[in-house]
């Protein structure tokens, strides 16, 4: 059909709001799924299914042929392989479908931050939109803020012991953030317009937030006391190992360039402002 939309990781946060916003929106979606029972709710809503792993481009290929547009989302990957070797399987998988299938437009999510020079987490989004930068469609590079439902994770925290931990420092340095329904909305929208080439959109929520703020907010939504902890960086990789990572560095060197400010907005164009403050997200997730 005409006016159906490619979507993967419609399952999760942000690929589910793209395709709540396109089918509110009268357009059709195509769920692109790698577990078929897990996609019934979108079956059920009126979506097509393509069954296709993210890194498997014959099975991409299908999925992404025929339609109107396609939305490409690469599932997080917190302790990558040195060398990024999966980044780089997922980003031919994807390379090479995109350019069996010529999708008419491409919305490609990204991070802020991946245009970083320094090696570092965001290192695999970069790698991924270098190559995309050499196909001859339109593509869109969409960057979003960290995103304020990372804090689901220190839910649990918050509401047993009043503390929330965070790698985020200083605690009242304010941080660009943005609700998943925001990058979700904002994907979609880009879906829909005509562009030609590459371009890149920058997306952060309606303030920034410092880790105190945060703690604020979680403390008025869990009614009891809770403040914001740095955790100190020398403990990093203890931590992070002992939670079951073999390689910590690319993930504590994104930390750093949050911290360090070398990870931020390009700036290029003016950052687009999401509308999803932070006391919704937190009224959400504690709910
Ligand atoms: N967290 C942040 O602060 C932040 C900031 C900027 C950008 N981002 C980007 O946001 C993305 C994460 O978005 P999200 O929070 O919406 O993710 P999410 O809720 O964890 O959902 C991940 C989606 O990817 C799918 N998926 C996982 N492995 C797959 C595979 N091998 N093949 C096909 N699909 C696969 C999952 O499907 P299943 O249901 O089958 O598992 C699910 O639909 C990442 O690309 C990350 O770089 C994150």
């Amino acid at each position: 059909m005409p006016n159906t939309y490619a979507i993967t990781g419609i399952t999760g946060k942000v690929g589910g709001a793209v395709a709540r916003t396109l089918l509110s929106s009268g357009q059709h979606v195509r769920a692109v799924v790698r577990d078929v029972g897990k996609a019934r709710p979108w079956a059920d809503r009126g979506c097509e299914l393509a069954v296709a792993d993210i890194e498997d481009a014959g099975a991409l290929t299908g999925a992404f042929s025929d339609v109107a547009g396609v939305f490409v989302l690469p599932p997080p990957n917190f302790d990558p392989e040195p060398g990024f070797w999966e980044a780089k399987a997922l980003v031919s998988a994807v390379r090479q479908a995109l350019e069996a299938a010529s999708p008419p437009k491409v919305v490609f999510l990204s991070s802020i931050g991946a245009q970083a020079a320094e090696s570092n987490l965001l290192t695999q989004r970069k790698l991924m939109e270098e190559a995309l930068l050499l196909l001859p469609l339109p593509v869109t590079f969409l960057r979003p803020a960290w995103f304020m439902d990372n804090l689901s994770w220190d839910v649990p925290a918050a509401r047993d012991r009043g503390v929330m931990p965070s790698f985020l420092q200083p605690l009242e340095k304010a941080v660009p953030m943005v609700a998943t329904a925001d990058v979700g909305r904002v994907a979609a929208e880009l879906l829909l317009q005509d562009w030609n080439g590459k371009r890149v959109v920058e997306l952060e929520g309606p303030e920034r937030v410092s880790p105190n703020r945060i703690a604020a907010e979680l403390s008025k939504a869990l009614q009891r006391p809770v403040r914001a902890e740095a955790v100190p960086r020398e403990s990093w990789a203890a931590l992070f190992r002992a939670q079951g990572m073999r390689d910590p560095a690319p993930r504590i060197r994104m930390l750093d360039g949050f911290n360090e400010g070398w990870i931020r907005f390009e700036g290029a164009a003016p950052v687009v402002k999401g509308r999803v403050g932070l006391a919704e997200v937190v009224r959400k997730l504690v709910a």
